[in-house]
């Protein structure tokens, strides 16, 4: 019997949702039913469903290369790929590790910056410091730098790491885009540098805009600072982009929109547009020249780390035909151009009962509502339960809902979706 990720399970088998069917922004239920799809699948199928170029690309490429052995050997695909990403990051982002998912993306960023600091002969840094409410999946490395409770309590002795205080304030709620307040949080991270010293931490990472934990997003600065301070003590900045990555906030990445550029940028999801699975680890020049100058013989492996289905061909076609999708139909662009539309839709819901904040950003945004006494998760479960049965699927994770549709998305797919959640959440008992 399967056993679901992330899933109340018995609550699933007794009333299953069931998907059996998807195209463009919607889903076809096991009832026969259009579900409108306002979270891209996972945040990830952001160019819409069942793209024709997609499945072309992935059938010829299964029927010429299905598989490669991704140590020793390459394939054409994996290099055209790499060399596309980096010609969409920013700054000196130029290589690029591919494995299988978000979570993988993270770990290997990890792993990368601690044996970086070793090569570089500083292998006394070792401590990473990651944020409160952060999610960067599921691995132990990600576990452990990840600050939501929940994700943490059962799982004992992690990696060594400290948090920073998350940017949730309750003075910039209902705040339309970025908050005013709340930069003088990354102070924090000078505080937890002299408190553990900089010659002990490896890496700071962080999501631009948080996603999982409900759509939390940087002050005014913030990042700026963050960036500032990590350049000042020799830190490496991760930026966890596995949500933002590839157009979620009107350009190819937060760190284009938000104008700060990291060490390591971690990606995943929209990548192949959810159609394969794929993550991939972006390092500026200086780390992978610190790995080919110090890494041993000219035979010897630089960077003991790898998938055996990192770069795999299928996921490379997947994500060579998404990554041309995205470019010719400009979608990045009309997340953006979309976003004002978004954000009246949105905030159009305040005022209704046990909504206590509203964010939003390009294409995403959460809506938070107050909890059942120790429940938090019991009300957006709820709200959620109800949208299904009336053609909307939307996302609840915590006290949170989380709506981030496919950029393809028509204005009335968005008046859709707010008013079946103003019908629903207007009526809560
Ligand atoms: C910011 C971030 N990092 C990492 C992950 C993990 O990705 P995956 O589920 O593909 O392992 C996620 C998943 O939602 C994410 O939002």
């Amino acid at each position: 019997m399967y056993w679901m990720p992330y899933t109340g399970n018995r609550l699933m088998k007794d009333n299953p949702r069931m998907i059996v069917g998807a195209d463009g922004c919607y889903y076809l239920s096991a009832d026969g039913r259009r579900i409108f799809d306002s979270l891209s699948g996972l945040w990830c199928c952001s160019m819409g469903h069942n793209r024709r170029e997609i499945a072309i690309s992935v059938t010829s490429q299964i029927a010429t290369l299905d598989y490669s052995p991704a140590f020793q050997f390459g394939h054409p695909q994996a290099f055209q790929l790499a060399n596309r990403i980096k010609e969409m990051a920013p700054a000196d982002l130029d290589y690029v590790f591919f494995s299988n998912s978000g979570s993988e993306a993270v770990e290997t960023a990890l792993k990368m910056a601690r044996a970086y600091w070793h090569l570089k002969g500083e292998p006394e840094r070792t401590k990473f410091i990651g944020r409160g409410k952060g999610y960067h999946g599921v691995n132990f490395g990600g576990t452990s730098v990840g600050g939501i409770p929940s994700n943490r309590a059962l799982y004992g002795e992690l990696v060594d790491t400290v948090h920073l205080p998350h940017t949730l304030l309750r003075d910039n709620a209902f705040s339309r885009g970025l908050p005013d307040k709340g930069v003088e949080l990354a102070e924090d991270l000078e505080v937890l540098v002299e408190e553990h010293g900089a010659k002990n931490i490896a890496a700071v990472i962080v999501e631009p805009l948080s996603g999982s934990a409900g759509v939390i997003l940087p002050p005014v600065g913030y990042l700026e600072r963050l960036r500032e301070i990590c350049t000042e003590h020799g830190i490496l900045l991760i930026f966890d982009e596995v949500i933002t990555g590839f157009g979620r906030t009107g350009r190819n990445f937060a760190a284009d929109t938000f104008g700060v550029v990291p060490d390591i940028l971690c990606l995943a999801k929209a990548l192949t547009n959810g159609c394969a699975p794929m993550g991939a680890t972006v390092a500026r020049s200086e780390i992978y020249e610190t790995f080919m100058v110090n890494g041993g013989p000219g035979y010897a492996t630089e960077f003991p780390h790898g998938y055996t289905c990192s770069g795999h061909p299928i996921a490379c076609a997947a994500a060579l035909a998404a990554l041309d999708i995205l470019e010719e139909e400009k979608l990045a662009q009309r997340c953006a151009e979309l976003a004002p539309y978004f954000e009246d839709a949105i905030h159009g819901l305040k005022g209704l009962p046990y909504i206590l904040d509203i964010r939003n950003f390009a294409l995403t945004g959460a809506i938070q509502l107050e909890t059942y006494p120790d429940e938090p998760a019991r009300r957006p479960a709820e709200v959620a339960q109800d949208c299904w049965e009336k053609g909307l699927y939307v996302r609840y994770a915590g006290d949170c809902l989380a709506v981030a549709p496919p950029f393809i998305v028509e204005k009335e797919d968005i008046d859709f979706t707010f008013n079946v959640l103003n019908d629903v959440i207007g009526t809560l008992p």
